[in-house]
């Protein structure tokens, strides 16, 4: 029997719950040609999101089309140029007729080479001059819009993990070029998304940035245990087995609502469970997760200082008053400017995360973990 639970991969249709109000609002900026810049941590779901709002679209408006490109791996200006100038011409045709046909009316300063594979439903490749494109990258910029406007549609370019421009060399020019050529756009509309707040918030929202302004910002928050405790029952139901509300429940809590996660242990719960889920079943498959991860937490921890290890118990035991002596000394924290690094340096691993005086794990596993495994503690 398969697993009725997805995860490690975008979720969509029975694997997707909830997001309504997410996916209604982004469904209306795609539309409307808002620009959306989406920022979450890691695994919360912006991108199974963003594909659910994109088919919602797709379902009733045939002239908007979608363009994906994801910067997972893009480390320079010319990787970027060149995935959107592929992904680009792919979203607007598919018939390799049609696409050399743009390539011919749209580009005369650099000069594209298409390669197909023989095999008709396989993608093609796109190759420049790449060190020309970087000198003179308008009309890879414009493409979107100017066939989108000649085909009268609207295209709408979705990039996943943007915050990667901020890597390249000289990001601000860089980020003055896309956004002046951008801003122009009347037929594109662009959503950017990405994990890494502090970076994305420094390109979106600080007044010198280029990007200031650009459009609206949604901080997609966690599937709240209402909505998760009906899809684990119906998913488990789906296969014939049976799960509690309450056990349900203990999912959420002990993954603390965290979408990645929550389908995770459901499945291994799931797993456990011959025909009806009980709580044993759920903190079994809660140990296996964690000793699963055991060895990627375990290398996480040996590239920390021990003022950093000792930060992360202190803010485990509940401690938060760190510029007070008595927990520096407690916890060897040196002096109140090194908890200041510290936080730095534990926000910038992307370990935690913190607003105002909340400081919050970004991956709750890590944190039952450390407590559970390293600190050994009975919190
Ligand atoms: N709406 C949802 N309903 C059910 N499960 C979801 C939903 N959104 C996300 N998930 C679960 O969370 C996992 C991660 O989702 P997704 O890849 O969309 O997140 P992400 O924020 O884009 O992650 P990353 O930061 O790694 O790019 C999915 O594999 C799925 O298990
Ligand atoms: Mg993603």
């Amino acid at each position: 029997m398969n697993t009725p639970f997805l995860f490690g991969k975008h979720a969509s249709s029975e694997y997707f719950t909830n997001r309504t109000d997410e996916v209604n609002q982004l469904s209306f900026n795609f539309q409307s040609l808002i620009n959306t810049v989406i920022i979450s941590p890691r695994r919360w779901g912006k991108s199974s999101l963003v594909l659910k709002a994109a088919e919602e679209v797709q379902k009733t408006n045939k002239n908007v089309r979608f363009c994906f490109i994801d910067m997972y791996n893009v480390r320079s200006e010319n990787q970027f140029y060149q995935l959107l100038a592929q992904e680009t011409m792919k979203a607007l045709s598919s018939k390799l007729e049609e696409i050399l046909e743009i390539s011919k009316n749209y580009f005369t300063q650099i000069i594209p080479k298409i390669s197909f594979s023989p095999d008709p439903a396989s993608e093609f490749s796109i190759s420049m001059d790449w060190e020309e494109v970087k000198k003179q990258p308008d009309e890879i910029l414009d493409l979107a819009e100017k066939v989108a406007a000649s085909k009268n549609i609207k295209l709408i370019i979705c990039i996943d993990e943007f915050q990667n421009i901020s890597t390249f060399d000289q990001p601000v020019d860089f980020q003055k070029k896309l956004r002046s050529h951008w801003q122009t756009h009347k037929n594109v509309g662009y959503c950017l998304y990405g994990s890494k707040r502090h970076m994305l918030l420094d390109v979106f929202s600080s007044h010198s940035m280029p990007f200031y302004n650009f459009g609206q910002i949604m901080f997609l928050s966690k599937i709240s245990e209402n909505h998760w405790i009906p899809f684990i029952i119906g998913r488990f139901a789906a296969t014939g087995k049976e799960i509690s509300a309450e056990t349900a429940g203990l999912i959420c809590t002990l993954t603390e609502n965290h979408s990645f996660y929550v389908q995770q242990l459901a499945h291994f719960s799931w797993l456990n469970a011959e025909k009806i889920c009980n709580p044993e079943h759920v903190t079994t498959a809660f140990e296996t997760l964690l000793m699963q991860l055991s060895f990627l937490y375990q290398s996480v921890t040996d590239g920390l200082s021990n003022s950093q290890i000792n930060f992360l118990e202190a803010t485990i035991n509940g401690e938060e008053k760190f510029s007070s002596k008595e927990i520096i000394q407690t916890y060897k924290l040196g002096t109140s400017a090194n908890v200041i690094r510290i936080k730095q340096a534990l926000v910038s691993k992307e370990i935690i995360e913190i607003s105002g005086s909340d400081i919050e794990f970004l991956d709750p596993m890590y944190k039952h973990w450390l407590a559970k495994h390293y600190f050994k503690t009975s919190y």
